[in-house]
């Protein structure tokens, strides 16, 4: 079978430890008087080393999922954990990723990299030799010394992964960070992450608005629900790694994009009525 829905996707498989563990979160904003529900009864688990993307309508909350498990917004209820402790606040061992790379036009690129040094007190001498490797990972070691204007979008990108990486964070959070490349630099891009993330071995949450991008990328597809966003349907892909440019043009990477896309209109078709 092709789609493994529901319960039997909710859980990473038995041969991984959890990584990331949401346990029935909710998140109401105040605005003012009245509260905005952003996020009902939202139970996961990640698995170590697990790709999982969320994808849903817009304002379903997948950023405030993200920021919860990040430690950045606190749940309004509910409980989450990363690699077995409760989060409480920003983490070392969490990279995080943005739909804009959001760089400091004054810094060479390399300064980008090692923006964590200042945030997180780090050896900048041992994070800068870390920081050029990184750069040389993804292409760009001869614009290390540089500034993000004179690199194209992707380019930025590249170098946002870079900084994202440079801890060596066990968990990465990425929010729609290839959103706003056109499409043929984003497949470019997804292709590059794997490849990062096969080598790295990281768990990663990765929030998108492609199915494409969604089952390219990943173990299993959360579908949510508008808001308040709930889980609405976990899809599982049978897609073999490693995945390649070739992947794309395979048939099980059309049926399962189909499967994504009709649960996603299942749920859309379920809000409507
Ligand atoms: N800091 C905040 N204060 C108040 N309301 C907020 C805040 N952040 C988000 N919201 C609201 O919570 C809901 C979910 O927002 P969120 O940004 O998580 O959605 P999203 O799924 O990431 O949307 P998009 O796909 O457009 O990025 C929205 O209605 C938004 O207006
Ligand atoms: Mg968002």
């Amino acid at each position: 079978m092709l789609v493994a829905l529901d319960a039997q996707a909710q859980a990473p498989g038995k041969e991984r430890a959890a990584a990331i563990e949401v346990d029935s979160v909710s998140k109401r904003y105040r605005l003012g008087e009245e509260t905005l529900a952003a996020l009902e009864d939202i139970s996961l688990v990640v698995g170590e080393g697990e790709f999982v993307s969320l994808i849903g309508p817009s304002g379903c909350g997948k950023s405030t999922l993200l920021n919860v498990v990040a430690g950045l917004v606190p749940a309004t209820l509910g409980r989450v954990r990363v690699l077995g402790n409760d989060m409480t606040g920003p983490s070392r061992r969490i990279g995080m990723m943005f739909q804009s790379p959001v760089l400091l036009p004054w810094r060479t690129n390399l300064d980008n990299v090692l923006l964590p040094v200042e945030v997180f007190g780090l050896d900048r001498r041992k994070s800068a030799t870390r920081a050029r490797e990184l750069l040389q990972l993804v292409g760009l070691a001869a614009f290390a010394d540089r500034y993000p204007m004179e690199l194209s979008g992707g380019m930025q990108q590249r170098v946002a992964i870079c900084r994202m990486l440079l801890c060596d964070p066990a968990i990465l959070l990425m929010d729609e960070p290839f959103a706003a490349l056109d499409e043929m630099s984003r497949e470019f891009m997804n292709v590059e992450l794997l490849r990062i993330w096969e080598a790295l071995r990281s768990t990663v949450l990765f929030v998108t608005h492609n199915i494409g991008e969604a089952v390219f990328l990943s173990d299993r597809v959360i579908v949510m629900s508008a808001r308040p966003g709930r889980i609405a349907r976990v899809v599982r892909v049978e897609l073999p790694r490693p995945r390649t440019k070739a992947t794309l043009s395979s048939d099980t990477f059309f049926h399962q994009v189909t499967a994504v896309r009709k649960a996603f209109d299942e749920t859309a078709d379920r809000i409507a009525s």
